[in-house]
């Protein structure tokens, strides 16, 4: 299985599926651009914004309180934004596809 990270100017990186991990260390491993996770997955820097395709957004589970606080402040928030830290991979999310916002290139 794989899940594909797609830049603002298109280019795909296309990773290893890997159940249990999160999104935010996949891309990380992977040296996916704009991806920092500077706090180490705690939820408090907000360098792993990312924003899942539309059909793959019911997949990831839901929005945590922290985890909201933070996007909150982050006006470039979209409708399917999440922190990649707070999302864990599962089954349901083989072949989906995760774009990365402008800003954070
Ligand atoms: Fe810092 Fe996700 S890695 S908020």
């Amino acid at each position: 299985g794989k899940i594909i990270f797609i830049e603002h100017d298109d280019t795909e990186h296309v990773t290893e599926f890997r159940a249990g991990s999160t999104l935010m260390q996949v891309a990380v491993d992977n040296a996916v651009p704009g991806i920092d996770g500077d706090c180490g997955g705690e939820c408090a820097c907000g360098t792993c914004h990312m924003i899942v395709a539309d059909e793959w957004f019911g997949n990831t589970g839901t929005v945590g309180d922290a985890e909201e606080q933070m996007l909150s402040m982050t006006p470039e928030r979209a409708r399917t934004s999440r922190l990649g830290c707070q999302v864990e991979i599962t089954e349901a999310m083989d072949g989906m596809t995760v774009h990365l916002p402008e800003f954070q290139m």
